[in-house]
């Protein structure tokens, strides 16, 4: 078998099995197996395969025919342009949460603070926490984009973490970038921290209560009744402790906010990503609580409110 009918074969079976963008699929996934590039591909249609490259390939074929993701196939995806690992233990990043990034960075770009240490020293240190990491994905690429930050990253799950660790360690950011094992926010000490045991001690330092000047979280926020809609790649191959909030969805933002209020400086900027329809039930929360202000949700591409940012006035 050549690339040429490497190709013609993956898409004839992905086609077949009804799966949506099966041409992108069966390029990354032979990307993948040859370990070549996309126009390696195309400008070598008459090559053979090897057994074992050809064995490979159509076991992913076989995979993602399946119904799993081709980023679990790939172990994966790119998140504000950084190549970020995936495993089953994380949700693989989506592209509407690049819209945390650009709310988060624009609130501080707004305040003068430097984004990008391109004039020196930096002027300040900044206190920023991610709560439900995942893969990495926000808490790395904030320690990316702002190099004097200093990230905190949560998750209730330790294999989670575990993967998150690597991409910092990737990315260069891993001595900035501290990860904890606990609910949302409670290692923090101003919350309730009985809930759930902390995993992993945090640097010595950070155990004294400092606030944040910037909290993201992309909290998990499908509801269990919507179980039947989702994609079965999703369902069944995404964990879920990372896709569900509750029955509705919107159970977690609630305790998310009260926590963020306790730990956020004042001028301490919030920054929540949201459910398809949960953007008014988030907003009466905020509304209920006089300790913030600016309050403003943003669409993403699909003109679904996507990101709410509010500021804790103390
Ligand atoms: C929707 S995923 C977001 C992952 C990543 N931040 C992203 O945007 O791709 C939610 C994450 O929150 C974690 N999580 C769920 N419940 C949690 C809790 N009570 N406390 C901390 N993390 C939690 C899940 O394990 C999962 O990694």
């Amino acid at each position: 078998m050549d690339t040429r009918a490497a190709l013609k074969e993956g898409m004839a079976q992905l086609r077949a099995a009804q799966i949506s963008s099966h041409t992108l699929a069966v390029e990354l996934l032979l990307m993948h197996a040859l370990g070549r590039d996309r126009a390696w591909i195309y400008g070598h249609p008459e090559q053979l395969l090897d057994p074992a490259e050809a064995e490979k390939f159509l076991a992913l074929i076989a995979r993602r025919a399946a119904g799993e993701p081709v980023q679990y196939l790939t172990g994966k995806q790119e998140f504000w342009g950084l190549e970020f690992e995936v495993t089953p233990a994380v949700l693989i990043p989506r592209p509407e949460t690049e819209h945390v990034m650009e709310v988060a960075l624009a609130r501080l770009g707004e305040r003068g603070i430097k984004i990008h240490m391109d004039t020196g020293a930096p002027r300040k240190t900044l206190r920023v926490a991610d709560v439900g990491t995942g893969s990495g994905c926000l808490a790395i690429a904030l320690a990316w984009e702002l190099p004097h930050a200093e990230v905190f990253a949560t998750d209730i799950s330790e294999s989670a973490l575990e993967v998150a660790r690597r991409n910092a360690a990737r990315h260069g950011v891993a001595h900035r970038v501290h990860f904890l094992r606990c609910d949302l926010l409670t290692g923090f000490g101003k919350t309730d921290p009985s809930s759930v045991g902390v995993g992993h001690a945090m640097p010595a330092s950070t155990q004294n209560v400092t606030l944040f000047d910037l909290i993201v979280s992309n909290p998990p926020y499908i509801g269990r009744n919507e179980t039947a809609q989702l994609q079965r790649e999703v369902r069944d191959h995404e964990p879920h402790a990372a896709l569900f909030g509750g029955p509705t969805g919107v159970e977690m933002y609630q305790r998310l906010i009260d926590q963020a209020r306790e730990l956020l400086r004042n001028r301490g900027i919030l920054v929540l990503e949201l459910g398809h329809d949960s953007a008014q039930h988030v907003r009466g929360i905020f509304d209920a609580q006089p300790e913030w202000n600016k309050i403003a949700i943003t669409m993403d591409l699909a003109g679904i409110p996507r990101v709410l940012a509010a500021e804790r006035a103390r």
